[in-house]
């Protein structure tokens, strides 16, 4: 079987970081891409990744480029292009500068991998998957955001530290957009099956909604030079394997949302089903009207980020 093609446009810590893993996992032979004026940086970092495979067993191809010919015909292709935040920065003070870079970025992908399933990582996230959608012209199932992924990684970590239990038993979901007002979902949240509400203290469970929603801004803080990127790499790690194994997994991503959920023409996060076709499914949850409210706040805030964009006229 030919093994897929994965190309990562952006070879900075996150799109680096990703490069690595995805190798590692042998998901694909995997292509990363930087700008020209970064000369040699994605071919060293290319070349430095492949002389792990002797050591971690891997046979995926890496290569680092600035000439998206050797992108073409991806499988999937993640935009990691733009720049991160600085402390005192939101990911919405990123607007203008990484729309631009995600506009340039989607119209080389669309036309050298037309057949693509995007992933989109840059932010401010939600707004920058509909610029995506706009300039690529893709299908909406085949343009996602990853945030929730990463959201809810960061909540599982928080409520297994206060639970004093493994990682791996613990399930969250967190909706809404990628931001301060992302809706962390205390009801869906177990350990072991059993309701966290059922294990935790309310205080500790509001503090861990708080940790949650202010999670990329705690790293931010203690980095000074930039963003996270381990824990996003990871998410998208995870991500592209449901995608290129056809695994049907279950994930909180950024979706172009026509009704579902009372939210029109927007990305929002919710859970979907991800498999080989990109998004197959939004699952519809049954929220309160609480959650409700919260998840309608979040995408608000979403429209206000997305209106800017069509008044500049980077969208339509
Ligand atoms: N095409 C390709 N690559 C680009 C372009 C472009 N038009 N513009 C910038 N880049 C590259 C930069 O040269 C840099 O190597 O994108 C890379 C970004 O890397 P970092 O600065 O290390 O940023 P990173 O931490 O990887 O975050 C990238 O993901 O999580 C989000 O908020 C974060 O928007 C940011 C993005």
């Amino acid at each position: 079987m030919a093994r897929k093609k994965i190309s990562v446009i952006g070879a900075g810590n996150v799109g680096a970081t990703l490069a690595q893993r995805l190798a590692e996992k042998e998901l694909g032979n995997v292509v990363v891409l930087d700008i020209p004026i970064t000369e040699g940086m994605p071919a060293g970092k290319g070349l430095d990744i492949l002389q792990s495979g002797p050591i971690y067993g891997y046979d995926s191809q890496v290569k680092g480029t600035i000439d998206y010919s050797d992108t073409a015909n991806s499988d999937v292709v993640v935009i990691t292009a733009g720049i991160p935040r600085k402390p005192g920065m939101s990911r919405d003070d990123l607007l203008n500068t990484n729309a631009a870079i995600v506009k340039a970025v989607t119209e080389q992908v669309a036309r050298t991998s037309p057949n693509a399933i995007l992933i989109v990582v840059s932010n401010p996230l939600d707004a920058m998957c509909y610029v995506a959608l706009k300039v690529s012209g893709f299908p909406k199932h085949r343009v996602i955001g990853m945030a929730g992924v990463l959201d809810s990684a960061r909540m599982a970590t928080f409520i297994a530290e206060a639970a004093q239990v493994s990682v791996e038993d613990v399930q969250t979901m967190v909706l809404g957009g990628h931001g301060d007002t992302m809706v962390p979902i205390i009801r869906y949240c177990t350990i072991a099956g059993v309701p966290i509400a059922e294990i935790l203290k309310k205080e500790q469970m509001d503090a861990i909604v708080k940790r949650t929603a202010e999670g990329g801004a705690e790293i931010v803080k203690l980095l000074k030079t930039g963003s996270a990127f381990y824990a996003p790499s990871a998410s998208v790690g995870a991500m592209v394997e449901a995608i290129l194994k056809d695994k049907k997994r279950i994930l909180p991503c950024a979706v172009f949302l026509q009704g579902e959920y009372g939210i029109k023409d927007l990305f929002v996060g919710v859970p979907v089903k991800l498999g080989e076709r990109g998004i197959e499914q939004i699952i519809q949850l049954n929220l309160t009207v609480e959650e409700r409210i919260a998840l309608q706040k979040s995408a608000d805030s979403v429209k206000e980020l997305t209106e800017i964009l069509r008044r500049q006229q980077v969208v339509s």
